[in-house]
């Protein structure tokens, strides 16, 4: 917990006098990106890929229930939250340039400060959900109004929202390709991305690797024109109310 509220410096605070602050900067905490353990939804550009046009925007994913995921970050893979640690405070801090970093005091972690840091991760939980059963995590239909049990069905029929997020924690531990450049103009896709989970998913705003959505609402009509699902208004309507209990 110590190390995840250390500052350490960083590509644009730090410091030296190209740093981004007026006054130096002693540099960011993880928990100054991943609030709390969760997020405020601030993004940064992706740090390695060259030119700057081609960076992409990341949207700070919440750290609650990392410990049941098995692939992290959108794009990268990597195996577990030790490793993503690592990249993120060697790698992603100064873009991948090393003679930046070691200019603005780069700060290389032992292995065993790692692991420390990731099993603090791990403690972070869910939210709780409490019109879900414990066990399975499907809506206990005594307590759901209605329009929260025909957004259920939908979710696990019609919509085609479950072959991806399988309950009880809504995520399958794969990367798909949704083939956007099905919809675009002569514009490349983004490729396999991770699955994020939907549990606790009300409280994440944006949506998606890079925020693109930023509603709920918004994010089931980009999956209703991906799958070409044509749900009516009342259908969006219910798989949005379901969405908010999870
Ligand atoms: C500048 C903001 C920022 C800071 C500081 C930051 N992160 Fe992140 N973090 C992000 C973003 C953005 C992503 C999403 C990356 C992606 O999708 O590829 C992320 C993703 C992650 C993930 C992967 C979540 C998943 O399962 O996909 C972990 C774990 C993580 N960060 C841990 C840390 C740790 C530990 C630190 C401190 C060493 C840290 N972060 C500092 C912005 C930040
Ligand atoms: C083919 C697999 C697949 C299906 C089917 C699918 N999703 Fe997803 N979902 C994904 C992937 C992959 C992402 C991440 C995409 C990205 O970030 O660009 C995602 C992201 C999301 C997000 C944003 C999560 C976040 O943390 O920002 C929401 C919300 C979501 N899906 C809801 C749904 C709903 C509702 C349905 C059904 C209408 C659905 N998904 C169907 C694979 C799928």
């Amino acid at each position: 917990m110590r190390l995840l509220v250390t500052p350490f410096p960083q590509e644009e605070f730090n410091p030296t006098d190209d740093r981004k602050s007026s006054d130096p900067s002693l540099g960011v905490t993880c928990f100054d990106c991943h609030v709390n353990g969760h997020t405020t939804g601030p993004f940064h550009l992706n740090p390695d890929v060259r030119p700057q046009e081609r960076r992409l925007r990341l949207d700070t994913t919440s750290l609650r229930g990392v410990f049941n995921q098995q692939i992290h970050s959108s794009k990268r893979s990597l195996r577990s939250v030790e490793d993503f640690t690592e990249f993120e405070h060697r790698t992603a801090y100064f873009n991948g340039d090393e003679i930046h970093a070691i200019k603005k005091g780069m700060n290389i972690l032992d292995r065993i400060q790692v692991s420390h840091m990731a099993q603090m991760q791990n403690m972070l939980d869910f939210p709780p959900a409490p019109k879900l059963d414990p066990v399975t995590g499907r809506l206990d239909r005594s307590k759901a109004t209605p329009s929260e049990v025909r957004g259920e069905t939908l979710f696990f029929g019609k919509a085609q929202c479950s072959g991806c997020h399988p309950p009880p924690i809504y995520l399958d531990n794969q990367m798909h390709d949704l083939h956007l450049e099905r919809f675009l103009n002569k514009e490349p896709g983004d490729g396999p991305m991770k699955t994020f989970t939907l549990r606790g998913i009300k409280d994440s705003p944006p949506y998606m690797h890079d925020g693109r959505c930023f509603t709920l609402e918004d994010t089931v009509e980009f999956f209703n024109i991906v799958l070409q699902t044509r749900l009516t208004a009342q259908e969006k309507q219910d798989l949005v109310a379901f969405l908010r209990q999870l």
